[in-house]
């Protein structure tokens, strides 16, 4: 015969203990993941939860299933504590466990073959100016290019491609603005200009499943999604929404960016995303009067970078001004420019995206 206990631990008593639990590596916790599937007390306090974790790094689970058995055992009373753990591994169709359970699980945009997310630990690197210089070169390769800006803090894509118009709504579908012949949409083209938003976790979330589910991007080959910087929520919310085939980490060749650039990696990949390679930007700087070349920040650091942590390097990009007076201008380097030295660096690194794409 069974005896009730005295203090009897609470179902959310072992949520909120669950919610100290964080994703090795990263600041938000499992309980916000939506990893926890079920929380069992029995009569005796002893503790049954269920976890459902999506993650490509075989050591993560285990960590997890320690970590949860450390918090709940020290729990007040507890009895005895039984972690069931299911990992899986990203897929690009939900599980039936997870379908079941109803669990966020990332799926892709029907009609969009690739999607690729860029990506840098630091702010200022250029991932944004990249972004719609590899849009417009992967589709002046012949290829119909989307572009994403799930910056939502600074969305600056739409001015970098002189863009304005507000999208249009259309059987209850957002349409994508047009311009330079790619597909774009950004929170720019949305509000209004001097409208300040504070930006909380679920609702950049939210901004990022409406541009993924909410917009009619057609048929694309790829959709590029340019990132604001660091490893926040709008990573972990992407790589929870859709299936991402590569990204791409932008890094200056300092040895300080460097070291954030293996951090991106490392968070990319923890949320299941490979890849593709590094960008070195401000690689180098041609001056413009003697055509003289000068390292400024030390030319070649994510070339070694790259090989060491053994993903694909896929270019390096000038240092210069036209590249910068070109995206305020509202027309990337790559249309107002093609001859240029820099516009065809761009286009060996949109060759190179392309062909690492073709290979996963
Ligand atoms: N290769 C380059 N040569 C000259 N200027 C550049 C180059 N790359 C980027 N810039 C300039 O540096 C500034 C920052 O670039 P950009 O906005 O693309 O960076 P970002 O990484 O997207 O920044 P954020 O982290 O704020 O999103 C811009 O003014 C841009 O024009
Ligand atoms: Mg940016």
């Amino acid at each position: 015969m069974s005896r009730k206990v005295d203090h009897p631990v609470t179902e959310e008593q072992v949520r909120t203990a669950l919610k100290r639990v964080k994703f090795p590596g990263l600041s938000r916790d499992i309980v916000s993941f939506g990893f926890v599937k079920s929380i069992s007390v029995g009569v005796r306090n002893d503790i049954t939860v269920t976890l459902q974790v999506t993650t490509r790094d075989p050591a993560v689970p285990a960590q997890i299933q320690r970590d949860v058995k450390a918090v709940l055992v020290a729990l007040d009373g507890v009895g005895s504590v039984n972690v069931n753990l299911m990992a899986t591994q990203q897929s690009s169709q939900p599980s039936p466990a997870a379908a079941a359970g109803g669990l966020p699980q990332p799926v892709r945009i029907a009609g969009v073959k690739y999607i690729i997310a860029i990506g840098s630990g630091k702010g200022g690197v250029g991932k944004s100016t990249i972004a719609v210089n590899l849009a417009c070169a992967l589709s002046r390769l012949g290829h119909a290019v989307g572009l994403m800006d799930a910056d939502v803090y600074g969305p600056s894509v739409p001015k970098m491609l002189g863009a304005v118009e507000r999208p249009n709504m259309a059987n209850n579908k957002l349409e994508p603005v047009e311009k330079f012949g790619l597909k774009l949409m950004s929170m720019a083209l949305l509000m209004d200009a001097d409208a300040a938003v504070i930006w909380r976790g679920p609702m950049i979330a939210k901004v990022i499943q409406e541009f993924s589910h909410a917009v009619n991007w057609g048929k694309l080959d790829v959709l590029l999604v340019d990132l604001p910087p660091g490893t926040g929520d709008a990573q972990i919310s992407l790589a929870q929404t859709l299936v991402i085939d590569g990204g791409i980490i932008v890094t200056t060749p300092q040895d300080v960016a460097l070291e954030v650039a293996r951090r991106g990696i490392t968070m990319l990949e923890k949320v299941n995303v490979k890849i593709l390679g590094i960008i070195e930007n401000m690689s180098y700087y041609v001056c413009p009067h003697c055509g003289q070349r000068d390292d400024v920040f030390g030319h070649g650091g994510a070339k070694r970078e790259a090989e060491r942590l053994e993903v694909p390097f896929l270019g390096e990009l000038p240092l210069n001004t036209e590249i910068r007076a070109a995206g305020d201008r509202g027309e990337p380097i790559v249309v107002a420019a093609p001859d240029s030295e820099a516009a065809r660096a761009f286009r060996k690194c949109a060759e190179a995206v392309w062909t690492q794409l073709e290979k996963h």
